[in-house]
Parts: structure tokens; sequence; C-alpha cells
């Protein structure tokens, strides 16, 4: 089996008992590890399970195959959750569950998400999208560069970023995570390179953000789910990085203004320190749970 931790299963396990039967969807269903859980308590649920992936499909296929006669697995974006549904026939839904960026098995598939190998720098959720993160890195503008690495990384140097990488690929083009990383681990002063996460890691979230559209996906299909969730319907949200952890924060606030949603934390949860030592890629996890009023 493929191995994946489900952040926060628990709490998510806790707030899914609030869905007592009818239709729950799994916005992001990866290796199936909530959507598992989820089937398993509660026999009275049916689930649509989406992904932009094959390949996560194609393990939470595998994962699920005992609720087989309970599921729908479908790739797409949940920012087309309103298409999928009606393509289904359905006009409501009574949970559903959004658990946003990478699983572990994707960092494994040699798509160029993780600089600690090398790789081609690919970072397509969707692989038959057209655009990579080498078009990125080797065809925006300076200025593209720059937003992009100063807004989705919130990175102090992304001016000397983009410039170094504008420079470099004068000379050849930048293939591989290996090369980004180095560029940008040169831009950061020496005293600075050796920190708790590696200089590279938020001009590699930037760009992922970038190639997968991945803010403006979450924007609309928070909208979306919201929108057609039933009365007393739940939406959970897990958010790994502040941008993401805004959108749900500011979308839920808005619904709950609309008196259409109720917010239950008040605080985003967080994983225990317990499974933050167990999975330590979960510790910057924040689950916020609303219900439709
Ligand atoms: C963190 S994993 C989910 C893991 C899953 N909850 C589990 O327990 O196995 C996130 C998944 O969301 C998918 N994804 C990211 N953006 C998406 C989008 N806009 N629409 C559908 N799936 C998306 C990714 O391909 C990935 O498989």
């Amino acid at each position: 089996m493929v191995e994946h931790y489900s952040v926060l299963h628990r709490e998510v396990l806790e707030f899914s008992k609030l869905v007592a039967g009818g239709i729950f969807v799994d916005a992001t269903v990866g290796g199936g590890g909530h959507s598992y859980l989820i089937l398993k308590q509660n026999p009275n649920l049916k689930l649509i399970g989406l992904d932009k992936d094959d390949f996560a499909l194609k393990v939470a296929k595998e994962r699920l195959k005992e609720f087989e006669d309970r599921i729908t697995l479908l790739k797409s974006s949940f920012k087309d959750l309103d298409k999928v549904l009606q393509s289904l026939q359905i006009r409501e839904i009574n949970g559903i569950l959004f658990d946003f960026g990478v699983s572990t098995f994707q960092l494994k598939l040699e798509r160029g998400f993780s600089f600690q190998r090398e790789e081609f720098l690919d970072m397509r959720m969707d692989t038959t999208q057209k655009l990579t993160a080498y078009d990125v890195v080797n065809y925006y503008r300076e200025q593209d560069l720059y937003n992009i690495i100063k807004t989705y990384g919130e990175e102090k140097f992304a001016s000397k970023i983009a410039k170094s990488i504008a420079e470099y690929r004068k000379k050849k083009k930048i293939e591989t995570t290996k090369e980004l990383a180095d560029i940008v681990y040169r831009c950061y002063p020496p005293n600075l390179r050796h920190g708790k996460i590696h200089p590279a890691t938020r001009t590699f979230q930037a760009i992922r953000i970038e190639v997968n559209n991945e803010l403006k996906d979450i924007e609309e299909g928070l909208e979306k789910a919201i929108n057609l969730l039933a009365k007393n319907g739940t939406i959970m949200a897990i958010s790994f990085h502040s941008l993401e952890d805004r959108i749900v924060k500011n979308t839920f606030k808005k619904y709950k203004e609309l008196k259409f949603l109720e917010i239950l934390t008040k605080k985003p949860i967080t994983p225990s320190d317990e499974e933050i030592k167990e999975n330590p890629a979960s510790r910057s996890a924040k689950l916020r749970v609303g219900r439709r009023i």
C-alpha cells in the first residue's frame, strides 16, 4: 500500500459524525486515507472522491475497494464541483472535506515537487495540463517571477532570487529541481542558509502554487462547496500555509455574516504533539469547520 498519513484524521472523524447520512464529498481524495476512515465510520454515507491527479485516483480506488458500491471517484478539480455534481444529478451535499496541497506519495513520484532529489522541474498535479514549473522558471518575465515568489512564497529574498533565475537562464535553461534549489540557496546570505527550513522551500511552494493555480482553485472550490451544502451540512478544510488558511478563514467569515454558515472552530484546530512526532509534515496543518445554517 502507498504510504500516506492522513492529517488530523481523528479530528476529521469526530466532525464527520455530524454527517449522519447522504452524500459526502472528499474534494481531495489523494490516497483515500480520510475517505477510508469516514466510510468505515459511517455506513450510511455515499462518498464522491475528486482529485486532479490520475495516480492519486488509482491509489484511492485500490484503498477504497471494500466500499466499491458506496463510492464514485472522478478526475476533476474541486473548482468544478458544481459541474461534477450536475453530471451526477446531485443537487446538494451533506458533507465535504478539503485537504489541500500534495500528498506524501506525490512527493516521491519524481514530479519535481521536492528539492531533496534531482528531478525534472515539473510540479504538475494534473499531468495532462500543459504548464510546468520548467515553463514558469524559464519563460516567465523576471517581474512576474518576483511577484509569484514574493506573494505565494512570502519570500523576503524574492527580488534577488528572481534576478538570479533571469541571469542563469540566459546561459542555460533551468531543468532540474537541484539547479533551481542551488540558485535559490546562493541568494541567501551565508548566515541564513542553514535555518529550520531549506532556503528553497518558499520558492518551491510559490512555483507549485502558480503551476497548479492552487489559490484560485481554493477560492472557487470553497465558494461552490458552501453553496451546495444541504441544511446542517458540514464543511471541513485543512490548510498548510497562511495563504490557504486566510482564504478559508475569510470565506467562512463571509458566509457567517450572510447568516449562511455557522463556524464550529473559533480557532483553527492544529495537530497534537503526538501527531507531529508521528508525522512531522503535519506540523503546519490547520483545520477549520463550518456548518450550513
Ligand atoms: C494532501 S493530499 C490529500 C490526502 C487525502 N486526504 C488522504 O487522506 O489520503 C491532497 C490531494 O489533493 C489533490 N488536489 C490538489 N488540488 C486539487 C484540486 N484543485 N482539485 C482536486 N484535487 C486537488 C492533490 O492531487 C492531492 O492528491
